[in-house]
């Protein structure tokens, strides 16, 4: 008798181990999945990595996730981790171990969480390390109307991508160190890609634009990539949400983002899959052969409008948009672990433009790349979304 109750009470234990529901009952389901996704990324880059293993944009997304949950939790684990992965590459005299001289954007977005850091520990180190990726910035190659290139080996080139890994931080210490004149640089940053990617008939944005129309990928007339890729424009998006976090409620260009942030959601809203409430890999092409519903941008997606509402950016219409793509996510995206965690799956694992091998930015290029489970280009956004849909009544 004894021993079948004990029997009982281990398969109880190790449901409530594998079953999210079981343990979540005290709080929303979606703070509980970013918990266990937390668990499992954490354990995953205990030390090393993601990816890489620099002082680059997926460690900077992945961290930003984790910061999110550290916000909703106050739990001191998580900004103890972000400590322990930035302090990595920063040095104690304020050195950042990257290779400024590449020029690329992709290696500004960690310092987001360099300027966390310094808000909470007011260590100089922090502020010297931010000082070298705004010195980075300020010698930048430009196009010749302003925009950043993307990176010094992506002449003239523009992608959606950078808008997410420079702006908000550019906006941020901005804010911080009180330098009034960055935000018309960024508001110069957002404007432009949007003139020189934006198709006038879907409102969508196109993955690159090359001013000097040297790629085989740039259209000869408008400089622009073929496709419109789910996770490139949700870079953008969620970098122009998060932006306006820091972007002076006075300032002159505001309101031109906020108008800017409109139509994207107007566009993306009509790209939403009716029946899953997901987005495709290729955002127009739904019926394409080849085409998936992609996890990362979905994410971005649903992070992106639930903020936008909650922080009084978008209209409140959208977070009928969002709930429903989180939905859809939560029944198609993961995978609950025997250990507590979670696995986030379908993530195409790169897109890019140019490069050797050649990326011609077609349908059939976009579809082509590996489809992953955890990458952090994944992992990081569905954190964010499910602690901002958490907040969602
Ligand atoms: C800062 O510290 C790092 C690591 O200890 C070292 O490599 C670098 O030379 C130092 N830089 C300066 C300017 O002292
Ligand atoms: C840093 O990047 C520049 C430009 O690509 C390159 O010439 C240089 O060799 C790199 N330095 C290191 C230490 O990798
Ligand atoms: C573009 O690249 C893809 C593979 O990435 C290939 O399948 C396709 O044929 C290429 N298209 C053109 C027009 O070169």
């Amino acid at each position: 008798m004894k021993s079948s109750w004990g029997l009982v009470g281990l398969v109880v234990l190790l449901c409530a181990g594998s079953w999210g529901p079981v343990a979540m009952a005290a709080e929303p389901q979606a703070v509980a999945l970013a918990k266990r996704m937390a668990k499992t990324s954490m354990s995953l880059w205990a030390v090393t990595g993601p990816a890489k293993d620099r002082f680059q944009y997926e460690l900077g997304v992945f961290l930003r996730g984790i910061e999110l949950v550290y916000e909703e939790t106050h739990d001191e684990k998580y900004i103890d981790y972000i400590k322990f992965k930035v302090d990595r590459f920063v040095a104690d005299n304020g050195t950042i171990n990257y290779n400024s001289s590449q020029l690329t954007l992709d290696d500004i977005l960690t310092g987001r969480l360099v300027l966390t850091l310094y808000e909470k520990t007011k260590e100089t180190k922090y502020k010297k390390a931010a000082d070298m990726l705004i010195d980075q910035l300020k010698v930048q190659p430009r196009t010749k109307e302003g925009g950043f290139w993307h990176k010094l080996i992506y002449p003239y080139q523009m992608w959606l991508d950078g808008l997410y890994m420079a702006e908000p931080f550019y906006a941020e210490y901005a804010k911080i160190f009180h330098q009034p004149s960055f935000f018309n640089d960024v508001a110069k940053q957002f404007i432009i890609m949007e003139k020189r990617s934006r198709d006038a008939k879907t409102g969508l944005l196109y993955h690159g634009y090359d001013e000097s129309r040297v790629q085989s990928w740039a259209d000869p007339k408008t400089g622009r990539s073929p496709s419109f890729w789910g996770r490139a424009v949700g870079w953008y998006f969620m970098g122009l949400v998060d932006t306006l976090d820091f972007f002076p409620v006075y300032h002159p260009k505001r309101a031109e983002l906020l108008a800017i942030l409109k139509r994207l959601a107007v566009a993306v809203e009509k790209v939403q899959d009716g029946k899953s409430g997901l987005w495709w890999q290729v955002l127009d092409k739904p019926k394409k052969k080849g085409n998936y519903l992609e996890s990362s941008a979905s994410a971005m997606f649903v992070y992106s409008y639930a903020r936008g509402v909650r922080k009084g950016y978008l209209p409140k219409k959208y977070l009928k948009t969002a709930k429903k793509g989180y939905a859809g996510i939560v029944k198609n995206f993961l995978v609950y672990t025997s250990d507590g965690g979670l696995d986030y799956t379908r993530i195409a694992s790169v897109g890019g433009l140019g490069g050797t091998p050649y990326r011609n930015g077609t349908f059939e290029y976009y579809i082509s790349e590996p489809i992953a489970t955890n990458d952090p280009k994944g992992v990081g956004p569905f954190m964010m979304a499910s602690i901002e849909i958490s907040h969602v009544k």
